[in-house]
């Protein structure tokens, strides 16, 4: 459990815990249930992730998810949430349209759905005045470098960047350009842990790792792969904390076997009339269709 588990996590704290710890504990989440349920766990940051295009959407990547699904997820996660920060992820192209575009859908994360920060994947020079701009507008930032998966239609897959000494140093470059920018924390996706705790040492920030070692400052995992409710390929870096898919699966077979055995409902499961209402409550019995009064 957290040191306090009713206090509310803020930037500047979130900040702190880079020089005195804990490490930062941070999750996907993308409504109610879930979100009740990590905040209750002590889960210090809750990203409502793009990601959710992938685990709860069905769609093959995250490329197709828009702003007003990203807000319709976030708004249920607030709506859970009494201590951990909850970060909303900028999906693609809500913020290639230039900086006025990208101000207004970020600030829709904040005005219409309760989240205290953005995320936004990458570092090119274009997208480092996008989060000057949004950090002048007073929303958080967090940055995310290594691999991002928006961009899967110019990568062609998902795998691990950084692992050259060229790529390494730009993943670097743009993790002290992010924090330059004003970001306030940076996800490392896939990255070698050498790479990611070379970062760790050098920016001012905290960085979040998700497939890129225990040298970073905290952890972010997908909910559904920490579970296990999801199917096929899961990466090197998940581990599986539960089996979800095959428990829930194995719930809802015996359900189905009650039904059709007729042991659900039963008794337990059934409301009784009043004892004194059973007798007045039988309808009147008229002629049948057949013209015969029913036995
Ligand atoms: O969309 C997401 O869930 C993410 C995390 C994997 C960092 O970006």
């Amino acid at each position: 459990m957290p040191e306090h588990p009713t206090k509310r996590i803020t930037i500047p704290s979130l900040r702190a815990r880079k020089a005195v710890g804990p490490k930062i504990v941070c999750l996907t989440a993308y409504d109610f249930p879930t979100a009740k349920i990590l905040d209750e766990a002590g889960i210090d940051l809750i990203l409502v992730g793009d990601s959710l295009g992938m685990v709860v959407m069905g769609y093959e990547n995250t490329v197709p998810v828009t702003m007003d699904e990203m807000i319709h997820h976030t708004k249920a996660v607030t709506r859970a949430v009494r201590r951990a920060l909850v970060v909303g992820d900028m999906p693609y192209f809500s913020f290639h349209l230039g900086a006025d575009e990208t101000v207004r859908n970020a600030s829709r994360f904040l005005k219409e759905a309760g989240a205290a920060a953005v995320k936004i994947e990458g570092a090119t020079k274009k997208r480092l005045k996008l989060v000057e701009a949004m950090v002048e507008a007073e929303i958080p930032v967090m940055g995310h470098v290594g691999l991002t998966p928006q961009s899967i239609h110019e990568l062609g897959q998902f795998k691990v960047k950084g692992k050259d000494a060229e790529e390494a140093r730009r993943i670097v470059e743009d993790a002290v350009n992010l924090e330059k920018a004003g970001a306030f924390a940076v996800v490392l996706e896939s990255v070698p842990l050498e790479v990611a705790g070379t970062v760790t040492e050098t920016v001012g920030i905290p960085t979040i790792g998700i497939g890129a070692g225990p040298r970073c400052d905290g952890q972010v995992l997908v909910f559904h792969d920490l579970v296990g409710y999801t199917t096929g390929y899961q990466p090197r870096f998940v581990r599986k904390y539960a089996d979800l898919y095959g428990t829930i699966g194995r719930a809802v077979g015996e359900y189905a076997a009650d039904v059709r055995a007729g042991r659900f409902p039963d008794d337990a499961t059934s409301y009784h009339l009043k004892p004194q209402a059973v007798a007045g409550a039988a309808p009147e019995r008229g002629p049948g269709p057949s013209g015969r009064a029913k036995t």
